[in-house]
């Protein structure tokens, strides 16, 4: 039986739905090798690349213990170790039993009765924290439990908190913390989070304890084919031949950059443009799921790449080749040689005979008030500020067969 659109496409679902699951081989044993390891983890990658799903599915499939923790909450209620605390103790009031309610310069916390020291808020703090940990090694049957902080590029900026953070992964060093086999799990999207425990001179020591996993990318073209089969031919019962199968897949490939969520969105809005043809698929329909798609998440970027664009007259011919040349690579790391031969392999009647033009257009999409691109540091190589331009000039520049200029697809916007 057909299933329902919504339960088949879920682009911002926090429960692994495991029919819709694409195994990351790599990444699965990556991580799991790296929990069973000595050092706290270390997961990055782009907003959703998968690195939430990544975790739940594989501590679950492995039986491995674990709580999430959402750094934000932590940022907003000022401190990790609360948040660690409410979520051991979701039930606050039924957990205060050995408990007694001290006061202090008029602000009401917490203490444990057996403590001496429940005046020391640092004290409370570590009191605190193994508590958590107790009951962890004690629900988990005195097995290892994984307590995940999720979201860590939120606390980035405040000092506070990441101190707190720093002192809790070395609290696991003292045996009277680490007999409950707790360890931690980072979970960020790429930022200075790991350059911020390494640069620091006396936090150099909580680097050394994390072991950062390869970045999480995107799916991989075979990957998406895949998913594509199972929600639109399996799940959804839509008669597509195999040839036409592949050439959907690289379509949604190439404009989504495989990024998990990016692909459910995506094929949720082509579902919706089948179901209103009736259930039948055409390619025609590829058209109005890009336009779909790039309204509901790419307009803001579809108005930044126009405005660098310019008015399409001929002294903007260099620029539109260069941002049409972005597109067409697929490394991370642009500089202008590397643009320089796409738009010589590209535009052979019109390529400029040196580079310097390009180098030009490169510079000023890195500039203003709308930047494209950023450069990497310490080098002559340039980066997407956010992948959704890439998906974006993917989706809405194009060669004219005829004229053998760039042209863009005028999407109806409002
Ligand atoms: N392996 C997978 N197979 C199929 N779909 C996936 C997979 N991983 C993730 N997804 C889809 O992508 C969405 C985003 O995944 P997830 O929430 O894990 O991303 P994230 O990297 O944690 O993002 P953020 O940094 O914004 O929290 C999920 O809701 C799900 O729809
Ligand atoms: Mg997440």
């Amino acid at each position: 039986m057909r299933k329902k659109i919504e339960d088949v496409f879920t682009p911002r679902n926090e429960t692994v739905n495991s029919s819709m699951y694409i195994e990351r081989e790599e990444h699965e044993k990556n991580l799991l090798r790296s929990v069973n390891g000595s050092m706290h983890s270390f997961l990055f990658g782009e907003s959703g690349s998968g690195k939430s799903w990544l975790y739940k599915k594989v501590f679950s499939q492995n039986g491995i213990n674990f709580i999430v923790i959402n750094c934000a909450n932590a940022s907003r209620n000022g401190s990790v170790t609360n948040e660690i605390y409410s979520k051991f103790h979701p039930h606050g009031g039924a957990e205060k039993k050995g408990f007694k309610q001290t006061k202090k310069a008029g602000v009401s916390v917490i203490g444990s009765a057996e403590l001496s020291h429940e005046s020391q808020y640092d004290i409370q703090k570590e009191d605190r924290l193994l508590t958590c940990y107790k009951k962890a090694f004690s629900s988990a049957s005195r097995s290892k439990t994984i307590i995940v902080l999720d979201n860590v590029e939120t606390i980035i900026k405040s000092q506070s908190l990441m101190d707190e953070l720093c002192d809790i992964l070395i609290l696991l060093d003292d045996e009277e913390y680490a007999k409950y086999k707790v360890k931690y799990l980072l979970v960020a999207v790429p930022n200075d989070v790991l350059q911020y425990f390494s640069s620091i001179k006396n936090l150099a020591s909580v680097g050394n304890r994390i072991d950062e996993l390869p970045k999480i990318t995107g799916l991989t073209s075979d990957q998406v084919l895949m998913f594509v089969y199972k929600g639109l031919v399996i799940s959804l019962e839509v008669k597509i031949n195999s040839p036409k199968l592949k050439g959907l897949a690289r379509h949604i490939y190439t404009v989504t950059l495989g990024i998990p969520q990016r692909v459910h969105e995506y094929c949720e809005v082509l579902a919706y443009c089948i179901e209103d043809n009736s259930w039948k698929y055409t390619d025609e329909l590829i058209e109005s799921a890009d336009e779909l798609w790039l309204k509901r998440g790419l307009r803001e970027c579809y108005n930044v790449i126009q405005l660098h664009l310019g008015s399409g007259e001929s002294s903007d011919q260099r620029r539109g080749q260069v941002l049409y040349a972005l597109g067409r690579i697929s490394t991370h790391q642009i500089d202008t040689q590397g643009i320089g031969i796409v738009i010589g392999q590209d535009f052979p009647n019109s390529a400029p005979k040196s580079n310097s033009g390009i180098g030009q257009v490169l510079a000023g999409l890195s500039k203003g008030e709308y930047p494209v691109l950023k450069c990497i540091s310490n080098s002559s190589f340039y980066t997407f500020v956010d992948p959704r331009y890439l998906m974006c000039i993917r989706l809405m520049l194009y060669k004219d067969g005829v004229s053998g200029k760039v042209k863009k697809k005028a999407f109806k916007l409002n």
